[in-house]
């Protein structure tokens, strides 16, 4: 099955332009949800050995999860948790509906194993993903909503933006993740500063604690701080009870061609593999036993063990399941299962 994927299924998605790929690759998910036959089977061949693991109050099967960006809409993630993944970040979704940037604006650079991408928050905003999550419903997964800010929506008046899109969508998700770090959305990580991440925690973990279900939030943060700051961050943001995402893709270009430093955007996979590394460190010495949730540059299941051994509480891949294929988070998960018995 691998190899049929490797040989035909890649090669075809491949030729097509990065863009039209995902949207084809969404559309298929969508349809074979629809069916229903294709996604039983595909779960069936992604059967792996589970890992459950309790993060923040809630039940994951396993630690390895989708990363924001592939499901921006809500509205084919019951197919890819057929893929096996023991979570699923959906979004980001903003309160109002957006194009996001002009295209093309997605690009993939296989030779480094890395996508760059300055999609702009594209979505069709939080009524529509909260539609979607509703006819959809829950799954077996854990599911986290990835929040944003409207491009139009000046700094200033971000804390209400993001707000009014949590009210709408927390009846869905079982966790939230806000994104303040997108490096295509103008000022987005101006947010990092106390002085708007502090208002920002207040009003969305204020929300949340006002709710029957108290449900956990995330803060997801650029692997581009330094270290210091990575800590700072991530201790003022576990001091007020939330959880954090390191990392979003970086805007470095360290060991690219030239071409690639005029193509704004954020690049993520194999090149994001240390700042990463660097960073998820840097947020657990913060972050005090507050879960951490490790991103960026895991193309590998050995990476993924590396950072559960450093003490992510979870992981996320993105760019790996689209250079792996379906059978990606298979792997990891084989690999891991593996790795625990030889531990034994
Ligand atoms: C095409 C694309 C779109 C993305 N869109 C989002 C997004 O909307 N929100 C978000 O928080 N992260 C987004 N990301 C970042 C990923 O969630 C992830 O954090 C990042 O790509 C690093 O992980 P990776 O190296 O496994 O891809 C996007 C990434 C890619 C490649």
């Amino acid at each position: 099955m691998w190899s049929l994927y490797e040989k035909l299924a890649k090669p075809a998605l491949f030729a097509l332009d990065p863009e039209t790929a995902h949207d084809a690759a969404v559309l298929a998910s969508k349809t074979s949800w629809a069916f229903r036959l294709p996604a039983l089977v595909m779960r069936a061949l992604c059967a792996a050995p589970q890992r459950p693991a309790r993060v923040a109050g809630l039940d994951f099967p396993n630690p390895v999860g989708l990363a924001a960006g592939f499901d921006k809409d809500c509205e084919c993630y019951p197919f890819l948790e057929s893929l096996g993944f023991g979570f699923l970040e959906l979004g980001t979704v903003t309160l109002r509906p957006q194009p996001g940037n002009p295209k093309p604006r997605l690009f993939r650079l296989p030779e480094k194993g890395a996508l760059l991408n300055r999609m702009g928050f594209n979505n069709r905003g939080a009524l529509a993903a909260a539609e979607n999550l509703r006819r959809l419903g829950r799954r077996r997964a854990p599911l986290g909503v990835n929040i944003g800010k409207n491009a139009d929506c000046p700094l200033d008046q971000a804390r209400d933006n993001y707000l009014e899109a949590l009210k709408v969508l927390y009846p869905y998700g079982d966790y939230f993740a806000v994104n303040i770090s997108s490096p295509n959305t103008k000022q987005l990580r101006e947010l990092h500063r106390p002085e708007y991440l502090e208002p920002l925690l207040d009003a969305l973990l204020g929300f949340a604690a006002s709710r029957p279900e108290k449900k956990p939030v995330f803060i997801k943060l650029a692997p581009d701080l330094s270290p210091a700051e990575t800590e700072a961050c991530a201790r003022l943001i576990a001091g007020r009870g939330a959880g954090i995402i390191v990392s979003n893709t970086t805007v470095s270009r360290e060991g690219l061609e030239r071409r690639w430093e005029h193509e704004a955007g954020g690049l993520s996979g194999s090149p994001l593999r240390e700042m990463a590394r660097t960073s998820l460190k840097a947020a657990l010495e913060g972050a005090a036993g507050a879960p951490v949730i490790a991103s960026g540059g895991i193309m590998e299941p050995e990476e993924a063990a590396w950072r559960l051994r450093a003490g992510a509480a979870l992981v996320q891949v993105y760019t790996g399941l689209v250079y792996g294929g379906p059978f990606f988070v298979k792997s990891i998960l084989e690999h891991l299962a593996g790795k625990e018995a030889a531990d034994a």
